[in-house]
């Protein structure tokens, strides 16, 4: 392929040379003109197999390789991403280890559960942002919102032909496509398995093949599970950090299977074990609140003023009732009361 499309520039470039008139004729002209166009084949099958170059000028599927994207993404939720360890370490090592695997089995599938506020659509931005510089505004991450997308649900058939058509039209235009799905909670039952076949281990349907694909879904399903278990944790005086994903991937899978409103319901996803990774978010603290006013603040070109992230944490209401550690609202309002301050 490469040199077939080196080949019809690279032939007119040799008839141009030989053409070139008298001067350039005495110097042995085929020679010369197979010597210049050797080097013009070298330099444009080079620039066309050379993707970085290529990716400069346009939107490439796939624009970062996999270990480099795998920095990105450590990086950006160190920096952005408070009180969730689990989550960092699960999505740092899964995107990675998949993005780096040039013949994966099955599609990557992450379905992220906990509270409003907490980080699940921040995480879904910098796992985007990480393989794709334009993030969710790429053409190769598609984002769906339940109750902006598939509202109605007398039309859930016709959602379920759409939603087959786009992802499959659009894992055809890029292998590495990403699709995000918010509020899971809010689905109609049934249409998520619409594209089972898809996250399944089939080598391809109908030509296509999806095992390159990354899905994410978002779920305040399994939120009061995680809370209690982080808060028996709590109680027993434990630390958060040593809480691990075994403590809370069962419980938070069962939880949701079994929760009407979660919108896997019923569904065969969890059945068919199609989901590679459960991810627990906790409930924000005081201090985690702290941390997202000081990133805003900084992001915003502000001097971080002390008094200022007291007051916006001081503002944010916390339960339970009576020990009031965890942000009812994790860092979700605190843009908007920032404003206030401002
Ligand atoms: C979808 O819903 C809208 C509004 O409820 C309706 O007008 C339309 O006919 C429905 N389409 C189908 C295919 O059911
Ligand atoms: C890709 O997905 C988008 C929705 O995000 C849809 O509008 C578009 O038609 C899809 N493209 C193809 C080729 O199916």
């Amino acid at each position: 392929m490469k040199a077939l499309r080196g080949g019809a520039p690279v032939w007119g470039l040799a008839f141009l040379l030989c053409q070139l008139g008298p001067a350039a004729q005495a110097v042995e002209p085929i020679s010369l003109g197979l010597a210049l166009a050797g080097a013009a084949a070298s330099a444009l099958t080079g620039f066309i197999s050379y993707p970085r170059l290529y990716c400069y000028f346009t939107e490439c599927c796939l624009q970062r390789p996999g270990a480099r994207a795998g920095a990105v993404l450590e990086q950006e939720l160190d920096k952005r991403l408070f009180g969730q360890h689990l989550v960092k370490k699960v999505v740092v090592k899964a995107v990675t280890g998949f993005l780096n695997n040039a013949n994966p089995k099955k599609p990557l599938t992450l379905s992220l559960h906990g509270w409003t506020g907490t980080g699940k659509n921040l995480v879904s931005k910098i796992i985007a942002e990480s393989i794709y510089e334009g993030g969710l505004s790429s053409k190769y991450v598609h984002h769906f919102v339940s109750t902006l997308h598939f509202p109605h649900r007398q039309n859930i058939t016709q959602y379920k032909d759409q939603l087959q058509m786009w992802v499959r039209g659009n894992v055809s235009a890029c292998a590495r496509s990403v699709f995000i799905f918010d509020e899971m909670d809010k689905m109609h039952a049934g249409l998520i398995d619409s594209i089972k076949p898809f996250l399944d281990y089939y080598e391809q349907l109908d030509g296509v093949s999806y095992r390159k694909a990354i899905f994410i879904f978002l779920s305040n399903a399994g939120a009061e599970k995680i809370t209690e278990v982080a808060l028996d944790f709590w109680r027993s005086g434990k630390r958060r950090e040593d809480l691990e994903l075994q403590d809370l991937e069962s419980s938070v899978s069962v939880s949701v299977f079994n929760n009407k409103n979660s919108g896997f319901w019923h569904s065969s996803l969890i059945d068919r074990n199609l989901i590679d990774y459960f991810i627990p978010f906790l409930p924000l603290e005081y201090k985690h609140v702290k941390m997202c006013v000081r990133v805003e603040l900084e992001s915003r070109g502000n001097y971080v003023d002390e008094e200022i992230v007291t007051q916006v944490a001081d503002e944010m209401t916390y339960f339970p009732k009576e020990e009031r550690i965890y942000s009812d609202k994790g860092c979700k309002t605190v843009y908007t009361k920032l404003d206030f301050y401002l």
